[in-house]
């Protein structure tokens, strides 16, 4: 449904010399975000109509499907206690075209289906000109969603505000706060600018409200969020939800500058990105991204007993004999080992270890780096 709303509004025949220029810009978009070369320093890219296009068109679908894997993601973690409400409220920070506010939509619909249900989303960047825009996509969002199911309101506000000067204008208390694709764009870290970013979000959420980060897959982004988590981790108001244990230091970041941490989902990209992947030299076949997920209280959260919950944070590696990954834990990040022999029913679900997942494991031994499983240790996966 989004995708034929964004064809609707941005027509184009995938030969035409439109669809051409469009795709060059996307390339100068994606040089610029990956390698900062390009445009100029500190651009305001999105204050360009080409730019703006090529955001919307080719990283609105991808970054709007990994806020509502983050969404299904907390709903799993709060065991639906978050959402069980008629009203929901998201502010979405550093919104761009709107993909947060807009993915919170589309999520909710799929759950409160038929349902009398308001969400109020508000948007919030430094451009005005993308404010513009995301205002339009959002009432399209909105006109089409409610043709499906007349219950389901969505009312948006936007707000011109720039996330480092406050909360100022800001009135509601929010059950969700998004920062998608924002850090990256507010300068190196550093603790004062991570202590702006935890008292912007302690002041924006409601008691029982999340605060979700989602950044590009590249180690220097990710590591950003993994300081900002540690800030987060130190702080007694705010618990860490995901993707980690809730220990006070993130393993990744004390033993060397190349550890960092990203989730990768699949997604079945639509024909036209595919075109655009192809004439701009770019290649969306899956997505990448790294992500953190705070909240302001434990409420209802599932404590799995720290002791024996990790996190799968590599993918499952197959070698002669034997299958192994990596996971994070209270202690830190470790290889996890299950020679092929001991194989057994309670361990069976380490052989379909997913990056991402959380489970619970019992029962193992070793040293140094490596962990081994045995017969009767006990995996269980936690997500649904
Ligand atoms: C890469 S886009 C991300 C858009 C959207 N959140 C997404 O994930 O698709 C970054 C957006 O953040 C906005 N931005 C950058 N720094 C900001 C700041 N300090 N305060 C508010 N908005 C900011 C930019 O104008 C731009 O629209």
């Amino acid at each position: 449904m989004l995708v034929d709303i964004l064809k609707k509004r941005f027509p184009s025949n995938g030969n035409s010399k439109r669809f051409q220029e469009l795709s060059k810009d996307i390339a100068d978009l994606s040089r610029w975000f990956t390698q900062k070369k390009g445009l100029e320093p500190q651009s305001d890219y999105m204050g360009q109509k080409k730019f703006r296009d090529a955001y919307t068109l080719y990283y609105l679908p991808p970054n709007f499907l990994k806020a509502v894997y983050l969404l299904e993601k907390a709903e799993g973690l709060c065991g639906g206690q978050w959402l069980d409400k008629k009203e929901f409220s998201i502010l979405d920070a550093g919104c761009g075209p709107g993909t947060a506010g807009i993915a919170a939509a589309f999520f909710l619909h799929a759950k409160k289906r038929g349902e009398k249900f308001k969400l109020r989303i508000v948007s919030v960047d430094r451009s005005p000109e993308i404010l513009k825009e995301n205002t339009q996509l959002a009432k399209d969002v909105s006109n089409a969603l409610k043709k499906e199911s007349p219950g389901f309101e969505v009312d948006h506000q936007t707000l011109r505000l720039g996330i480092l000067e406050g909360t100022s204008g800001l009135a509601l208390e929010f059950d969700a706060v998004f920062f998608s694709n924002v850090l990256a764009e507010m300068g190196p870290p550093e603790k004062e600018r991570d202590l702006k970013i935890i008292r912007f979000a302690q002041k924006a959420l409601a008691p029982t409200g999340l605060a979700f980060f989602l950044e590009p897959a590249q180690r220097i982004h990710a590591r950003t969020l993994l300081y900002l988590r540690d800030a987060f981790a130190g702080e007694k108001r705010f618990s860490i939800l995901s993707p980690c244990p809730p220990v006070l230091k993130c393993p990744a970041l004390g033993r060397s500058e190349k550890d960092w941490c990203h989730d990768d989902i699949h997604w079945e990209r639509p024909d036209y990105i595919a075109r655009i992947d192809r004439l701009a030299g770019l290649r969306k076949e899956s997505l990448k991204f790294t992500h953190l997920i705070v909240s302001k209280e434990a409420h209802g959260i599932i404590k799995t007993g720290a002791e024996d919950r990790f996190v799968v944070v590599s993918e499952l590696m197959a070698e002669k004999g034997k299958v192994s990954a990596f996971l994070c834990g209270n202690d830190g990040r470790f290889r996890f080992e299950l020679l092929r022999k001991d194989e057994s029913e309670s361990n069976g679900a380490f052989l379909s270890l997913k990056r991402g997942e959380n489970i619970s494991l019992q029962g193992f031994s070793g040293e140094g780096e490596t962990r081994r499983l045995n017969k009767n240790s006990v995996v269980l996966a936690l997500d649904e």
